[in-house]
Parts: structure tokens; C-alpha cells; sequence
């Protein structure tokens, strides 16, 4: 069993890149690609059989994408030769006439040797790197760990995705024709702990690499206690290499000589993505992976339904994807969730799968008469909806019917079966309107409850209840609501445990809300909306109601967050922030964009916390040519972020600020 979802991984791992460079594919051909690779997938696994001890070198050579060479993405037809290059003046990189007799110097290796690290997010420990750089080609560098399964088959799928990304820089298809710096760069991965295969909250997440050099070689070495350290310092050593225009035409270069040590200063580096309001598809979703694991994010919040449509396809309850999917083309099968499971796992990275209840119900919902449940949500898709809900259409669970806590149970199974994850829970739990609920239920119910906080306070213990249950009778040890009126004072203390449950505090940074829940004991999670939600700022999207959140979250106003100094938080309570993209307004077209470079200056901040000027709260230029190189580094990787600023600016340093 344990082979096969190494088989799987691998073959995951090949069909992402393999499907990222055949975008234009037809439906046709991709099927038969599938079937293909089903086919290798399975000559792949008898090889494997009888290599099991074959080390990570030899399994290597078996990839047939290390050896692919790489679809030329740009030809380079240049109309006359480059004018400008750039001389490190000690502060900058300053650009310069290229003058003959003198070698140019291409702006990347001036700013990879130029005082500024380029590392993102900057690492938590010392750093310290040469200043001398050396060209090679991909085809030069081996892998060597002798770590044992399960974290022996993570580091190979790590290792060729960090193979890929180094493919990801390259411009010209022959550039291996071109003699190198370097004979060869020696990669050695060591793991002290090699059975953590999954990611917990205390999993060390740290890592030790150093790059040294001897005449014609390179030696990396990344010592790490689990598989994810070593991933995130393969991640580190990625961003040592980059595609030096100048050398040639074209040639991969590295620094020779460096030390990161590095830790995360958060346990919990969070992004929540909505693909109820606008559905996106698996690969869009990948997509998001691949830019959170080049960002050292480690959870991805997947709010999956809303009152708007509920694709996830539940293999126990599958009437909710049928009646409450936008279209049976937009949805998420189990075997889709299973597939972004492993391949967020080798990316460092895992999935907290939210279905949003008792508000946030609507469709999907419906089904209940027909099975003789009864009605399992009241006020679905009511008018006029500013009366029962914060956006149309409206819809909240039904607490009076008692099959509703049944199918909750049903459904977190599912959730749980899909995901496999059980430190880790989001139960919902926001914007609850109480008049929807006045307006529906019964004259008994009304008659119980004098204040229906207290109907809500009892739906949520008999939710929680019921992911017990589902749990085969065990608590989950951190149970994620969002806050909301429950989670304030008196409510809170009389329906949360504070051992196991956590909040995450979205409202505003200047409300008491985060401030109230640290002094109660409660451990939170941030998501302040006026700092965090990268929705807001694209205007309204209805005539009535109020417009979303204006303003835009400036990618500095995202960076510049820091509530557990600014409001005097205390830090060990805060398990980690989390960015949201809530998506009445997006969808995969724009996705991207949204989420970078914003996403990634939240990355750092989570990292590492870097210090601010708390009286000016300006950024220094580090920080903006970092992110630049960060956001450039996405863009090879495919993904297709908002700019930063003037092209110019990125051209001549320390002019723009
Ligand atoms: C790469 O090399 C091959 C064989 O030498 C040649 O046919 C091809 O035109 C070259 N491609 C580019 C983009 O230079
Ligand atoms: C790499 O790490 C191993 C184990 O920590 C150590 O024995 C070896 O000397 C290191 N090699 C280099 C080149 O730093
Ligand atoms: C760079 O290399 C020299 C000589 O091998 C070594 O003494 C020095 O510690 C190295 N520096 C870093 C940052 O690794
Ligand atoms: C939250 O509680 C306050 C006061 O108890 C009340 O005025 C407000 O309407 C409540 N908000 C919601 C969304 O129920
Ligand atoms: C809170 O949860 C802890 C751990 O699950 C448990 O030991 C404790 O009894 C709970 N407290 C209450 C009041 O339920």
C-alpha cells in the first residue's frame, strides 16, 4: 500500500509538469497521454521493485522529465545585442553602457552578488553567501540521501520538483552544449527523522544548508530533522540558481559558497481559497499550491462550499455536489481531493477542508424532503436577502431537525476520509444571522430560546459533536471557527474549550475581538480584513447592500502587519495568521494575480517576522528588489502574478524609492 502511493506520487508529480507545458493539449490527447503514463507508471513500479535499494542517483535516471529537455519558451530573436549591464557599486547594482573589452555583468548575477540576499521569504537564521558565482547546466547536479521510506520517497518527489524548477529558469533549449564552471554539484539531503511523513503543528519544519566549493565541484549539503526541512532548503537552494542572460546565451548559474540556517517563526502559515462563489479547477488549484510551497506556506484552507454552490462530490451524501453544484463539470471528486492531498504533502503542504455551516448553507442543502430528512436549511435563497444574510442568496442550517446532525456526521467523515487529516478541523461558524432563523423555526424553539445566540451556541456543541463521531469517538486537537459573535464575551467561554478550539479572528485589527480572545486563553489564528483579505477593492458587485471591503490591500499593507507587536498580542498564543481570497470576484482567470506577490509578502512575514520601523512603517528597498526576484521566480515557474512596479524601477536600483 505504502508503494503504491509512492507510485502515485511520482506519477503525480510527472503529470503536473507534464499537463503545465501541454496547456493546449485536446481532451483527446490528454487521455491517451493518461493512459500512457498509467502504462509507465507500472513498467515504473516493477523497476522500482527490484531497485529497492538503489539509491536516489539511480532512481533518478529513471525520470524520463530530468532528462526531457525542456519546450523552448522564448525564442530569443534579438533584433541587436544587449545595450546595457550592471556593476555592483557596493550598495547597488548600477546600470552601465556595455563596453567592449570589459565582460557584462547581467542585472540577476548583480543582484545575487550585490549586499542583498535574494532569498524570499528571508530565512529566520544567519545567512551568509559568497559572492562568487559559477555557471553549470542541470544535467551536472546529483542527489544523494540515504534516507529510509516514508521520508526516502518524499525526498525524490522533492527532488524532482526541485529539478523541474531549475528547468522552469532555463531559456534556451541547447544551452547544455556550452562548457561550465563547474563538473559537478554534489546534493546531499539528510534527514534525521525519517518517519514523519505528515505535517503537524510541532513538526520541525527547519533545515541547515550550506553550498561549498572545490575546484571543479560543488558541494550542497541540507541537513534537516524531517523531509520538510530538507524540502524547504531545496526550496532555499533554488533561489541560490538563476538564468544569467550574459554568460553565452544563456546559462544557469549558482552561487559557490553559502550557509542559511532556517526555522519558521509560525507553526501555522495559512491560505484560504473560496471555490464556491467562482469554481476553479484542480489545476488552477495546484497552481495555488505551487506558489504557496515556493513561499514556505503550509496550509492551505480550502473553503470548498457556500450558500452559492457546493461542488465537493461527498461519496456518503452524493446528493449535495448533484443539486447544490454549479454544473456536473464543476465539481471535486474524492479521487481529485485524494490527488491534491499527495500533491500538496510533497510540496510541504497540507489541505483543511472547510464546509462552511450553520450560515453559508444554501445550496446543496436542499435535498432533504426528498429523502424524508426534512428540511435541512431554512431561508434558502429568502428575499429580500439583506433581512437573512450578509450576501445573496441567503441559507443557514436547519438546528430544530435532528437528521441535520446526522449528515453533519456523514459529511465529516467524508471530509475526513478524503483528507486525511485529523490534527487539523474547520468547522465554519461565521456570520450567523439570527432573524433567519426568528422567521423559520418553530413556536417551541422560539419559546426555549430566549436569546438565540444560545440556539446557535447548542447547534455548534452538537456540531462538534458530531466530527467527534465522525472521528471514531476522538476530540481533533485543533478544532478552526471563525469568529464571530459566539466567540465573544459571554458567549465564548460558555461554548468553546479553549484547549482544543481555535479561532480564527478576521474581524478588524483595531476591534478588541483578538485583543479579548488571547486574554480568555484562547489560541487564534489571524486574518484581520483589514490587512489580510485580498478580495476587497475591486467595487461592488451588486446594487444594494454595501460595496465588499474597499479598499485594496496594498502588498505593503499586507507586509506591514503585525498585530502581536503593534496591539502587544502575546505571540505564543497565536498559532499563525492565514491570508483569504474570498471569490465573488475572481476566478481562475485573475486567481493568480490576487494572490501574488501579495500572498508571498504574507509568506515572510509568517517566515520569519522580519522587523519593522514602527515609525515609519516604510520598507526597504531589500525588501522590494526580494520580492521582485520572488515574484520573477513565480513567473518562470508559470504562474502569472500582478507587477510590482515600473520595470525600470527593478532596472535601476535605489532610483524609485
Ligand atoms: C538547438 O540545436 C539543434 C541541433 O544542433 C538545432 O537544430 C536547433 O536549431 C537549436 N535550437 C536553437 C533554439 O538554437
Ligand atoms: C555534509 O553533512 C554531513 C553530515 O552532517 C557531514 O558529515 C559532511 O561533512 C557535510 N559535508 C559538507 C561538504 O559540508
Ligand atoms: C566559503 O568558502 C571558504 C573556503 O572553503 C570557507 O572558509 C567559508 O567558510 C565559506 N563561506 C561560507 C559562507 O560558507
Ligand atoms: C451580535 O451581538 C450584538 C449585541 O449582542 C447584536 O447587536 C448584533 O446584532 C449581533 N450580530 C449578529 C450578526 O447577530
Ligand atoms: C476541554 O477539552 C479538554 C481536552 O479535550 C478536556 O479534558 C476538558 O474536559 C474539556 N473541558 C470541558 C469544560 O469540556
Amino acid at each position: 500500500m505504502k508503494k503504491n502511493i509512492s507510485i502515485w506520487l511520482l506519477c503525480e508529480a510527472i503529470l503536473y509538469e507534464d499537463h503545465k507545458r501541454g496547456l493546449r493539449m485536446k481532451h483527446y490527447d490528454l487521455k491517451r497521454a493518461l493512459l500512457i503514463f498509467s502504462l509507465f507508471c507500472i513498467i515504473f513500479f516493477v523497476v522500482l521493485f527490484w531497485q529497492q535499494n538503489s539509491s536516489v542517483d539511480e532512481v533518478a535516471q529513471l525520470f524520463p522529465v530530468y532528462k526531457k529537455v525542456p519546450l523552448i519558451r522564448k525564442e530569443r530573436k534579438l533584433s541587436y545585442q544587449p545595450q546595457w549591464h550592471w556593476h555592483c557599486n557596493g550598495k547597488h547594482c548600477e546600470r552601465q553602457r556595455i563596453t567592449a573589452g570589459v565582460p557584462a555583468v547581467s542585472l540577476w548575477t548583480c543582484s545575487m552578488s550585490c549586499g542583498s540576499t535574494q532569498l524570499w521569504p528571508q530565512p529566520s537564521g544567519p545567512v551568509t553567501l559568497g559572492s562568487r558565482t559559477a555557471t553549470f547546466n542541470h544535467e551536472q547536479m546529483v542527489f544523494k540521501s540515504e534516507a529510509r521510506d516514508p521520508a526516502g520517497t518524499l525526498i525524490r518527489h522533492a527532488v524532482e520538483i526541485f529539478k523541474n524548477k531549475v528547468l522552469d529558469y532555463v531559456q534556451d533549449v541547447n544551452y547544455t552544449a556550452h562548457e561550465t564552471d563547474v563538473g559537478k554539484i554534489l546534493v546531499h539531503l539528510h534527514v534525521r527523522l525519517p518517519d514523519v511523513a505528515k505535517l503537524r503543528l510541532d513538526t520541525d519544519e527547519s533545515y541547515h544548508l550550506t553550498v561549498k566549493s572545490k575546484t571543479k565541484e560543488i558541494y550542497v549539503n541540507i541537513t534537516a530533522n524531517t523531509f520538510f526541512g530538507v524540502r524547504h532548503g531545496l526550496e532555499t537552494l533554488s533561489q541560490l540558481i538563476w538564468w544569467d542572460e550574459y554568460s553565452k546565451n544563456g546559462m544557469l548559474r549558482m552561487i559557490k559558497n553559502a550557509s542559511v540556517k532556517d526555522y519558521p517563526a509560525f507553526p501555522y502559515r495559512g491560505l484560504m481559497l473560496d471555490t464556491a462563489r467562482n469554481y476553479m479547477s484542480v489545476d488552477t488549484l495546484k497552481r495555488v499550491l505551487v506558489g504557496m510551497s515556493a513561499n514556505k506556506l503550509n496550509i492551505f484552507h480550502w473553503h470548498i462550499s457556500d450558500s452559492q454552490s457546493f461542488p465537493l462530490i461527498l461519496p456518503r451524501l452524493p446528493k449535495f455536489a448533484k443539486v447544490g453544484s454549479y454544473s456536473p463539470d464543476m465539481t471535486y471528486s474524492p479521487e481529485d481531493v485524494k490527488d491534491l492531498v499527495l500533491f500538496a504533502l510533497v510540496r510541504g503542504i497540507r489541505i483543511v477542508i472547510e464546509i462552511d455551516t450553520p450560515a453559508h448553507a444554501g445550496s446543496g442543502w436542499t435535498w432533504g424532503p426528498d429523502e424524508n430528512m426534512g428540511e435541512l436549511a431554512v431561508c434558502v435563497n429568502k428575499q429580500p436577502w439583506m433581512l437573512y444574510c450578509g450576501e445573496p442568496p441567503c441559507g443557514q442550517v436547519n438546528p430544530d431537525n435532528p437528521k441535520v446532525y446526522e449528515v453533519l456526521e456523514t459529511l465529516y467523515k467524508d471530509v475526513l476520509d478524503m483528507t486525511k487529516e485529523d490534527e487539523l478541523f474547520h468547522i465554519g461558524g461565521d456570520e450567523v444571522n439570527l432573524e433567519c432563523w426568528q422567521d423559520s423555526l418553530s413556536v417551541a424553539t422560539q419559546k426555549k430560546y430566549g436569546d438565540f445566540h444560545d440556539l446557535w451556541g447548542d447547534f455548534t456543541l452538537k456540531a462538534l459533536d458530531s466530527l467527534k463521531k465522525a472521528n471514531g469517538g476522538k476530540v481533533i486537537p485543533y478544532v478552526l471557527v471563525w469568529s464571530s459573535n459566539l466567540t465573544k464575551r459571554p458567549y465564548v467561554s460558555k461554548y468553546f474549550n479553549k484547549s482544543n478550539i481555535v479561532v480564527q479572528s478576521w474581524g478588524s485589527s483595531q476591534w478588541p475581538d483578538t485583543i479579548d480572545l488571547i486574554q480568555d486563553g484562547y489560541k487564534v489564528i489571524i486574518s484581520h480584513v483589514d490587512a489580510w483579505y485580498l478580495d476587497c477593492g475591486f467595487g461592488r458587485w451588486r446594487e444594494t447592500g454595501d460595496a465588499a471591503c474597499d479598499p485594496y490591500r496594498t502588498w505593503q499593507t499586507v507586509y506591514n502587519h503585525r498585530p502581536w507587536i503593534q496591539q502587544g498580542i502575546n505571540k505564543k498564543q497565536v498559532m499563525g495568521g492565514e491570508i483569504c481570497l474570498w471569490s465573488e470576484q475572481v476566478d481562475e482567470t485573475s486567481v493568480d494575480a490576487r494572490l501574488w506577490p501579495r500572498g508571498a509578502a504574507f509568506a515572510e512575514r509568517m517566515w520569519s517576522d522580519p522587523a519593522l520601523d514602527m515609525n515609519t512603517f516604510s520598507i526597504t528597498e531589500d525588501v522590494y528588489l526580494r520580492l521582485n526576484s520572488q515574484r520573477d521566480r513565480l513567473v518562470a515557474k508559470g504562474l502569472r502574478p500582478e507587477a510590482m512596479w515600473p520595470q525600470w524601477c527593478l532596472q535601476n536600483p535605489g532610483m524609485c524609492l
